[in-house]
């Protein structure tokens, strides 16, 4: 009885767990698969994993995922061109940027942690590759569920 009960939390645990992340995937043709996500209520923090599924090498083409309020995403994504290469094509240290994953390549993957904790669900929340010309495409709308 006791270990049935044990099972099932820790089940349960892991259920919990799995609402708090989402993988989404970028490829060669300048795209992610999913152009929205939503932060379940209950999660703290929300894992999120980029896979770069094409080809072509980070110089090319490359994609990170940078999470950022929709205000600031002219801003942030114009500083980012200005910031190069060498700095993954974003402004270090950027108070405006919630989170972000390195740039990847063909093949790659990378994960970040929102802390949901410091968001606020009136706002509006996006995400957005901040290689130069790709944020036109590469852009998706974060729901914060209330
Ligand atoms: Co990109």
């Amino acid at each position: 009885m006791r270990k049935a009960l044990f099972f099932s939390m820790w089940l349960s645990s892991f259920a919990f767990a799995d609402d708090c992340q989402i993988v989404i995937s970028s490829n060669d043709q300048m795209q992610y698969d999913q152009k929205n996500f939503t932060i379940p209520k209950q999660c703290k923090n929300f894992q999120v994993t980029l896979q770069h599924t094409g080809n072509l090498p980070k110089v090319a083409m490359g994609h990170n995922l940078v999470i950022v309020r929709q205000s600031d995403l002219e801003s942030v994504a114009t500083e980012a061109l200005a910031a190069g290469p060498s700095n993954g094509y974003l402004k270090p240290d950027d108070a405006r940027v919630i989170a972000h994953t390195p740039m990847i390549g063909g093949g790659e993957k990378a994960q970040t942690t929102i802390d949901v904790t410091k968001l606020n669900s009136e706002e509006e929340y996006l995400y957005f590759c901040s290689f130069p010309g790709h944020y036109a495409m590469m852009k998706g709308k974060i729901t914060i569920e209330k």
